[in-house]
Order: C-alpha cells, then structure tokens, then sequence
C-alpha cells in the first residue's frame, strides 16, 4: 500500500455525519448539524436544463477542461463580482472544490515541499497535502484576536521549502470573512516570498452577511499571477450533489491540474455542466437562500449567547457557527459527547479544525429553521442541567 495514506486521517465531518445517521436510524429525533449541506433544493431553472440536456442525448464524453458556454459563464462572474481577471481558457470545470483543491496542490508541490495552512482550517487540506508528497504547516490564528491575520504569523510559518499557502474565505469553520486590512497582509507577504502560490478556496464567497464583502486575492493585480480561485456550485446553489466546482490558475498551474484532470477524469459529465450554466441566471434564488441562511444565523446564535459559558461571535459569512464553551473545564470533545447523549444533536469538535487551546465547537446552520431552532434549545437545556 501506499505509506503515504497511512498519515491521512479520515474526514472527521464524514466521520460525524456517518455517526449522526447511525443514531438516526434507533433515534429519529437526533439532529445533525455535523456536514455542510444546505437544506434547500437546486432551483427547479438548473435541474430543468439538465433534464433537458439529458433527454436530448448530451450524454457522451465531452472533450475538455468544461464546456465553452460554462467557462464563459465563470469568467464572466469572476470578472463582475470579484474583480478577477482570468480568460476562459485558464478555467477549469471540475467534480466539485474539493477536487480542484486536489489538483491545485498536485499541480504545485514536490516531495518535502512545505503548504501553508491557516488554522482553524477545514479539514481536507491537510490530507491532500500529504498525499501530494507535501509537508503541511501549520498556522495558527488566535482565538483571542478572533483569527486575524497576521504577519507575524504567516513570517513565521514561512520557510524556503514554502511553495503553496492555502486561504479560505469565508471561512469553515470560523465564519469569519477576508477583510482589505488583511488581505494587504496577504498581498505583502506575497510579494516578499516570489517563490509562494496562494490558493484561495472561496466556496462560501455568496453566503456573506451584514452588507459585507469578502475580498478575492485574485483581484490584487501584484499578485494576481500567483492566485488560484476555487469556488463551486455546491454551497451557493445548494448543488452539493452535483459535484460541480472549478479553478481559475495561471497557465502553468493549469496545465499541471489538467494533465491530471485528462488521466484520472477524462472530463465532466455534459448535462451537467448544461444545467450549471444556469446557476448565472439564479441571483434571486441565491440571495433568497442567503437571506434565509442571515436569519437563521441571527436565531441560532442568538439562543446560545443566552447560555451562560457559551460565547458564540456572529458569523460573517458561511453557514457556521463557531461556539466558545468555559464549561466546567470541559474539552471540546467532552461538550460535543455530552451534547450528542443529552440534547440529540450532532456538532464537531473544534480540534478536528487544530483548534487546540480553547473548548469550541462548530454547528452547520444550513438546516430547516424549526429543526435548528428546536438544536438550540436542547442544546441549552443541556448545558443548563450541567448546573443543577
Ligand atoms: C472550505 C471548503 N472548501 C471546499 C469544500 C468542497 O466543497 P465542494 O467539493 O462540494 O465544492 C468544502 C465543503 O464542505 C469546504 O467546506
């Protein structure tokens, strides 16, 4: 077998949401908030055009990183709504971010060559890098600072095997957005460090709250050369089943991603791809959906700030809430136990994202509104028997 996978561990949110079914089957009122998957449905307009499609016949390979009328469609977008110049010819459609996460990081490192990785980070990059040969460092942000970048964190991560930082904004599991402040950070850092890509996974960049805006460093013109976006369908859409992503590299990058693309997925599916077009004609269906993911977020933080040892700080952006807990001296894994035998609900410690020196957790609000409303206050209920 291959040493490499012997380092890898699981998916600790599969790991959890496997665990979360299982109970469901003797327990039908246990609630999940372990995965990242909306509760809505892909709007009716993208699956119509994939039924389409498919009932036309568009069912063979399809020659290609994409189809043209979707890679103009995601050029289109990057240009409009992040500021990111990259020609069609330099994006490349793929089975969800993750996947192009994959290729991105085979494309760039060596064996023994070192990745950044910003901490609290999801929990996939770390296992790519080390299947890639890749030696993954670890960042750690500051709870106290509520996870600002800084400089001199990244300066001191940085070394000359460095070749990739990893970036993902809005973030899983903080929910905390990229701010211009610390995108400047970033920009800095780059430029001191030619021999640095960045890869930016933006796949929660159309879940922002407040008014706010995540910065893409992609539009950072200095630097743009050695940007890699990733975003996706998944999130955004709600088309996690589809298994619909896409990267925007410079040419090299996307050469090496798509001479592996060629020998492990020959190409996407093509009714597929038809029906993601249409995910650019679905403004209103997203912003519905994120008004729905605000309001939520507002509900469900709001009953767990109105527990006494639990802080939980609004997220920005994504579908996450990040829970502080000064319990008992509880540990992350102690309060998320407690939580699944005594209230029935599913969440994820906080050391399956590194977050080691503080009690924390991370609870997906993507679920329907009763059901996350109904979490939130067994899990209060919970908490508060601790002090009877
Ligand atoms: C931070 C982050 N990046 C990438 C992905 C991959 O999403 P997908 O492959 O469904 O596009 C996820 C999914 O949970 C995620 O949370």
């Amino acid at each position: 077998m291959n040493h490499r996978l012997d380092q890898m561990k699981p998916s600790a949110s599969l790991v959890f949401m496997t665990r979360a079914k299982e109970m469901q089957k003797t327990d039908p009122s246990v609630i999940s908030l372990a995965g990242g998957e909306p509760d809505f449905a892909t709007p009716d307009r993208i699956s119509m055009a994939a039924i389409r499609s498919l009932s036309e016949g568009y069912t063979h390979y399809v020659v290609g990183p994409g189809i043209p009328e979707l890679r103009a469609g995601i050029a289109k977008k990057l240009r409009e709504e992040n500021g990111i110049i990259c020609d069609e010819d330099r994006i490349m459609v793929t089975p969800g971010g993750k996947n192009a996460i994959y290729l991105v990081i085979h494309a760039i490192l060596n064996d023994g060559d070192e990745a950044i990785i910003l901490n609290p980070a999801w929990v996939s990059y770390e296992p790519i890098i080390l299947a890639a040969g890749g030696v993954p460092v670890h960042a750690k942000l500051d709870y106290k600072t509520d996870y600002r970048i800084t400089e001199e964190v990244l300066e001191k991560a940085v070394s000359d095997k460095t070749r990739l930082l990893i970036i993902n904004y809005p973030n899983n599991p903080t929910g905390r957005i990229l701010h211009e402040d610390e995108a400047d950070i970033l920009e800095k850092f780059l430029l001191r460090h030619p021999q640095v890509y960045l890869l930016s996974d933006e796949v929660y960049e159309r879940i922002i709250y407040d008014g706010n805006r995540n910065v893409s460093m992609g539009a950072r013109a200095s630097v743009a050369e050695r940007v890699i976006t990733v975003n996706g369908f998944s999130k955004s859409v709600a088309m996690t089943g589809w298994r619909m992503g896409y990267l925007a590299a410079n040419k090299e990058v996307f050469q090496g991603a798509y001479k592996l693309y060629q020998h492990s997925l020959s190409c996407m599916s093509g009714f597929m791809q038809k029906g993601a077009v249409e995910a650019f004609n679905c403004q209103r269906e997203i912003e519905d959906m994120r008004s729905i993911y605000e309001m939520r977020r507002n509900m469900f933080t709001g009953i767990l700030n109105s527990i006494p040892g639990v802080r939980c700080t609004l997220p920005e952006g994504a579908f996450y809430a990040w829970v502080y807990y000064d319990i008992k001296g509880m540990s992350s894994a102690e309060i998320c136990e407690y939580l699944l035998e005594n209230a029935g609900v599913v969440g994820m410690p906080g050391t399956a994202y590194g977050e080691e020196s503080v009690a924390c957790m991370r609870f997906s609000f993507a679920n329907a509104t009763e059901e996350l409303e109904d979490a939130a206050n067994r899990i209060k209920k919970a908490i508060l028997a601790l002090d009877k």
